[in-house]
């Protein structure tokens, strides 16, 4: 019977790719720190799972899967549940499942590993193997979609040529999966190898499902968009504080919903500039005839850093960035309501598609 899914969006995502010994716990909160809509943890294979017990880790908040010689093989926390993506190895659809059942209530979602071209993974008939073997990958598929009742993704290769490719993924989306993540290379390809644009295009055209691809653009565009937002705190404030509330006019909806954003406040930039951000929105505030902001602040237990969130014109708006002093999360966060300008008229998407993100 099928289980109904639980939808994680996967559509105009930006997302950390699954990275053997690189996607761990740290990393991920770090990817989501900095804009991330989702993380992908680092490929973990069934039969290792299987054997790890669920131990919930109050020292550190986390929920850890330990292995008989008590390493933890995965670990998970509260501020990446709705946004995790496990990935694992598998050839077996009724180990894959297991899998699945284990970690349910605690990830987003479930990826299969059908790209990786090492030897290690295509020994055991998993990764970048599993592609000459299209039969197993319905069947696990098929039994992950109808099993749990999480969304399903995968993440291929592209195979030598374009048709077989298309015509795999339309396989795979007649499963029932959610998505499908395009490493648009072969598996005789490497990283010095150009990406195959042209098939990952042709592919999302064939299918219905979103397609994720890989290699749209490198971590130093991405830093560039990051540098330009930071660069928005050099604007006047008064400016910025104008344009933000314009823009979240539009943004927002009204859903009522806290406008999260991940920007630091650098005190630093500030030594000569009287006027923080927190009193440009102050100021904006008195000309504007409302209240003044409410800041409230919180702490957060595992470990004691602040946050505020600040509600002005009706609506709320936090820094998704913790920060050591209560003051300086009011002050940072003060800074994050005018930074929200950093849309220059892209308002449902930051630069790099990383803010704005709406919690209830
Ligand atoms: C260090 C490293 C580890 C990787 N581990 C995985 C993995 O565990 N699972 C997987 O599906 N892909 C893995 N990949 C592939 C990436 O997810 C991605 O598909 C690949 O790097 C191509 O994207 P890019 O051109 O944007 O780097 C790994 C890549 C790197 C560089």
């Amino acid at each position: 019977m099928a289980v109904p899914q639980q939808t994680l969006g996967f559509v105009n995502r930006l997302i950390l790719a699954p990275m053997v010994r690189v996607g761990t716990l740290p990393m991920r909160l770090l990817a989501l720190d900095c804009g991330a809509d989702i993380v992908y943890c680092e490929e973990l294979v069934d039969l290792k799972m299987l054997q790890c017990k669920r131990v919930v880790n109050d020292l550190l908040g986390t929920v850890d899967f330990v292995a008989p010689d008590g390493k933890a093989v995965f670990q998970t926390c509260s501020r990446e549940h709705d946004r995790i993506v496990f990935q694992m190895g598998t050839a077996d659809p009724d180990r894959a499942l297991l899998v699945a059942r284990l970690l349910e209530n605690d990830v987003a979602a479930f990826d299969v590993n059908m790209g990786c071209p090492k030897e290690y993974s295509t020994k055991g008939g998993m990764g970048a193997a599993l592609l000459s073997n299209p039969e197993n990958i319905k069947q696990i598929l098929s039994k992950l979609v109808s099993g749990v009742s999480k969304p399903i993704t995968c993440k291929i290769r592209i195979l030598p040529s374009l048709e077989e490719t298309v015509q795999l993924c339309k396989m795979m989306e007649q499963t029932g999966i959610s998505a499908i993540a395009v490493h648009g290379r072969t598996k005789d390809e490497r990283p010095q190898h150009p990406v195959h644009l042209d098939s990952v295009r042709a592919i999302s055209k064939a299918i219905s499902i979103p397609v994720i691809a890989n290699d749209i653009f490198g971590l130093g565009d991405f830093c560039h968009d990051v540098e330009e937002k930071l660069a928005i705190i050099s604007e006047t404030q008064e400016q910025s504080v104008d344009r933000t509330l314009c823009a979240l006019d539009v943004t927002d909806g009204g859903s009522g919903g806290v406008v999260e954003l991940p920007f630091r406040f650098d005190r630093k930039r500030f030594i000569d500039n009287k006027i923080t951000p927190k009193t440009a929105l102050l100021e904006w505030c008195r000309r504007q005839n409302i209240p003044q902001p409410e800041y409230n602040t919180e702490q957060r237990e595992v470990d004691r850093v602040f946050r505020s969130v600040v509600s002005v014109a009706g609506r709320r708006f936090a820094s998704s960035i913790w920060y050591e002093g209560k003051e300086t999360s009011r002050a940072g966060h003060g800074h994050g309501v005018p930074a929200c300008a950093g849309h220059r008229g892209r308002t449902s998407r930051g630069p790099a598609g990383c803010i704005n993100s709406w919690e209830a």
